[in-house]
């Protein structure tokens, strides 16, 4: 760590107990690549800092690991992952790629903004709920889905979005993964395949060509 990160009154510093974290992410890194620690220590600085990053974050960090301010900048600009305004405590970020898009988000969109009385990038007036379009979040099998934080939520539909919230507003935890009766990515409708023994798929296998039917005695049909 820099002299210039040890941090002034009132400037952004990592606590002590991240302080050790950060110490540890750099510690993973060759000699002489410690900047490459930057996107995990924004990361790091975000989460410390409500879900989202101040210049001051963003120049600490830099300073932390001996970097120009403006490479550190340039970073926590470029990537979506970092919030660079405070947002809600429940950060929504809704996946709008095609596959999801195909399956319904604009009405799972429309069905969020009516619920919440926010727009796309707007944060509810008591600070619970930020709502932002993304791109493809790669969980597309089970679309259409949203991130809140850091969870996953699939297969999601305006109704059961709306409830959602609601038991985010309660304070409550609600199930990760689909908000549908589904395991996982399996199929929604069911198995399809792999539903027989794989005894019975064997049997009923034909016999490889030049080999005896599989009722023919050892011995009966060679010459
Ligand atoms: S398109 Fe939405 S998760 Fe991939």
């Amino acid at each position: 760590m820099t002299a210039a990160a040890e941090g002034g009154a009132g400037r952004f510093a990592f606590t002590p107990e991240n302080l050790k974290r950060a110490e540890a992410i750099v510690a993973k890194y060759p000699e002489g690549r410690q900047r490459s620690a930057v996107m995990p220590l924004l990361d790091l600085a975000q989460r410390q800092n409500g879900n989202h990053l101040t210049q001051d974050a963003i120049e600490y960090v830099a300073d932390f690991l001996g970097m120009a301010k403006i490479r550190a900048l340039e970073v926590a600009t470029f990537y979506t992952m970092f919030n660079l305004e405070p947002v809600g405590t429940n950060f929504i970020q809704l996946c709008r790629t095609t596959p999801c898009w195909l399956r319904g988000s604009d009405a799972v969109c429309q069905a969020i903004q009516d619920k919440l009385g926010i727009g796309i990038g707007e944060t509810t007036k008591d600070g619970k709920f930020t709502l932002v379009e993304v791109e493809c979040l790669g969980a597309c099998v089970n679309a259409p889905m949203v991130q809140i934080n850091d969870d996953y939520y699939e297969d999601v539909t305006p109704e059961n979005m709306v409830a959602l919230i609601d038991a985010l507003e309660r304070g409550e935890k609600p199930a990760i993964g689909p908000q549908v009766e589904r395991q996982f990515s399996a199929p929604a409708s069911g198995k399809t395949s792999l539903q027989m023994p794989v005894a019975k798929i064997l049997a009923s296998r034909p016999p490889a060509r030049g080999a005896a039917p599989a009722d023919t005695p050892v011995g009966e049909g060679d010459d």
